[in-house]
């Protein structure tokens, strides 16, 4: 890591990763972009095509294929690297798969001297997070995955829709696994400074039941996608622009990130969906809500899915 140059290395140029890619080339945030793949011609092809687009770019980045010995100097690692779910298969189906590329490939980052951040997107992304914590033996802060950051956008965007306000102003969460066992976090949801109970009852028009129906789209919205076009790469991509911007300008951002819980949420030894600060050094804190007790049932339960799923990739 250099302090001087910000260098974000990507693993992985499918559709995710370059969707990430095109993101941080148009919103200029690192000096550097480092592109590896299984697939070099891909990740070569990649690169030329991002490049020729520097031009119109608000700052230069410096664009181009590499290797695993290019993590030495890297800030952070982005992983979106890994097989994605075909129609009808879960993000759960993909954990053995995609756990044993993980394994190799994270030992042949550490192997290069890597001694930056991590931000993984791959799936199931909770339990390849702790994969690459358990074998990066990084400190749990500078491990991230993007864990519910994107089903957090998609009921801001979802209930900003229904409700008519700028989804900016809608400070809504999706905690737990990002995956089935997801759930939305009503207690704490507000639109501006309001609570959005208040802010319904106050329009006649709004009928509290919607929300179910707004969660479950949420939650199935990959499936909705994939039935269709056969992947989800944009909201993803530009989700982890969003993530590796709070590392990398120190913004002391909330977001919603598979963070390792050490007692919080009466929980230990498993990364999940939590609302956490991000910043310069990985994740400073999370912030622990007061859940309600049918809230805290939920992450109980998510909790122990995650668990009993990824014991057998472990070792
Ligand atoms: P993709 O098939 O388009 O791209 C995957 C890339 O990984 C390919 O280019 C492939 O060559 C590369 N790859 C495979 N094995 C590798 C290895 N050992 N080393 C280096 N590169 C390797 O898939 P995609 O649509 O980009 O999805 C990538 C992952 O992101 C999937 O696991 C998918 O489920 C996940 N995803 C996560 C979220 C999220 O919210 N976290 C959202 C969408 C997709
Ligand atoms: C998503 C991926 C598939 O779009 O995890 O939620």
């Amino acid at each position: 890591m250099r302090n001087d140059i910000d260098r974000v290395v990507l693993v992985g140029t499918g559709a995710v990763g370059c969707s990430f890619a095109y993101a941080m080339l148009n919103q200029g945030v690192a000096e550097e972009l480092v592109l590896i793949d299984i697939n070099e011609a891909r990740a070569e092809g990649e690169a030329m095509d991002l490049n020729h687009g520097i031009p119109f770019a608000p700052s230069p980045t410096k664009i181009w294929k590499g290797t695993y010995a290019d993590c030495k100097e890297a800030d952070i690692v982005v992983i979106t690297a890994g097989a994605p779910q075909k129609p009808g298969e879960t993000r759960l189906d993909l954990v053995e798969k995609n756990a044993m590329i993980f394994k190799k490939m994270i030992g042949e980052i550490m192997d290069s001297g890597f001694d930056g951040i991590f931000v993984i997107a791959s799936n199931p992304v909770d339990i390849l997070t702790y994969v690459t914590w358990k074998f990066s033996g990084l400190p749990k802060e500078r491990v991230i995955g993007s864990g519910t950051i994107l089903d957090t956008a998609r009921l801001r965007y979802m209930l900003s829709d229904y409700l008519d306000v700028d989804a900016r102003n809608i400070h809504a969460y999706i905690m737990g696994e990002h995956g089935d066992t997801e759930f939305p976090v009503w207690s704490h949801a507000s639109i501006g400074a309001q609570t959005l109970e208040k802010f319904m009852d106050a329009h006649e028009q709004y009928n509290k039941k919607e929300l179910e129906n707004i969660f479950v789209n949420v939650r199935d919205a990959a499936y909705h996608i994939i039935e269709r076009k056969g992947a989800t790469y944009y909201g993803i991509g530009m989700g982890l622009l969003r993530l590796v911007k709070a590392i990398l300008q120190n913004e002391n951002s909330i977001l919603t990130v598979a963070a390792y819980l050490d007692g919080e949420y009466n929980h230990k030894d498993v990364f999940i969906g939590v609302p956490a600060v991000v910043n310069r050094n990985g994740i400073r804190e999370i912030v622990e809500l007061n859940l309600s007790t049918e809230e805290q049932a939920k992450m109980d339960h998510s909790i122990k899915v995650l668990k009993e799923t990824m014991a057998p990739v472990l070792d």
